[in-house]
């Protein structure tokens, strides 16, 4: 893929699960566009980026206290924050929903879902104080169909896109943007989740007939944040190759 070129000058951007996978690649993306990234990581020393953020702070997105503590230490930093990219997230055990135990149900969607709306809760004052921002979730294919044994992950990015529905109208008169983005599977450490079986059988649902990539990725999410895509709020941007043609 050719070099894509978007301008960030002078803008502040957090992305939380930042430290490895999906979202390092739109940190990498961003930070190369001229952006200030702040990773919001669990796991801030397991930083796999080969490009350098402007803060890599520790933050567990299910625990309110530990993201206003985050914050803090990036509006001291940035002094003012333009993009949050929710990014953190995991799949949880491969099972069907009779076999799937109530506490591994109440990890994933306390991660996956209520996460996203803990991270969103923390820095929406902040932007719409401001009057502008772009909030970016990042659900899944499994938050417009059916994944087999993933019932936890489904409902739980299911309920991020409608998270994000709901945010947008709320925000609709605050020049703040919030939009989820419902990608296919990537080739990332969030692989380790999931069984063989899972992901080939997951893989042949992909039209296009191979995984989507983290610069793809990226790139979608720049656009999402980007001045020119200031009409689109509410909205899941489709990244599945095909296979969700809606
Ligand atoms: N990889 C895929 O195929 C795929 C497909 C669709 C959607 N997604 C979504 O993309 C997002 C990123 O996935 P990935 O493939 O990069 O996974 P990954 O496992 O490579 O990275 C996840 C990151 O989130 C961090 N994290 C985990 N729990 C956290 C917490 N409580 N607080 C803060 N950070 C936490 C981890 O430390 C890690 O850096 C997830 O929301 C995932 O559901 C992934």
């Amino acid at each position: 893929m050719s070099q894509v070129t978007f301008d960030f000058h002078g803008s502040h951007v957090i992305i939380t699960g930042g430290a490895r996978g999906i979202g390092a690649g739109i940190g990498a993306l961003f930070a190369a566009s001229g952006a200030a990234v702040a990773v919001w990581d669990r796991d801030p020393d397991a930083f796999r980026g080969d490009w350098e953020p402007a803060a890599l702070i520790r933050a567990d997105v299910t625990d309110e206290a530990s993201l206003q503590a985050a914050f803090a230490e990036t509006l001291e930093l940035f002094g003012s924050v333009d993009i949050v990219v929710s990014s953190a997230g995991i799949t949880g055990p491969v099972a069907p929903l009779w076999e799937y135990g109530a506490d591994d149900w109440r990890r994933v969607v306390d991660l996956d879902l209520t996460g996203a709306f803990l991270t969103a809760k923390t820095v929406v004052p902040h932007l719409r104080e401001r009057g502008y921002g772009r909030v970016i979730t990042v659900a899944s294919i499994a938050g417009k169909e059916a994944t087999a044994s993933l019932s936890a992950y489904t409902a739980a990015k299911h309920g991020v896109v409608g998270m994000t529905k709901v945010l947008a109208r709320e925000l609709i008169s605050d020049g703040v943007t919030v939009n989820a983005i419902a990608p296919v599977m990537v080739r990332t450490e969030l692989f380790a989740q999931l069984t063989d079986e899972f992901i080939e059988r997951t893989r042949a649902l992909i039209p296009l007939g191979r995984f989507l990539t983290v610069e793809e990725v990226a790139a979608t999410v720049a656009w999402i944040a980007s001045d020119q895509c200031g009409f689109t709020t509410g909205a899941t941007f489709d990244l599945s190759g095909g296979r969700a043609d809606y």
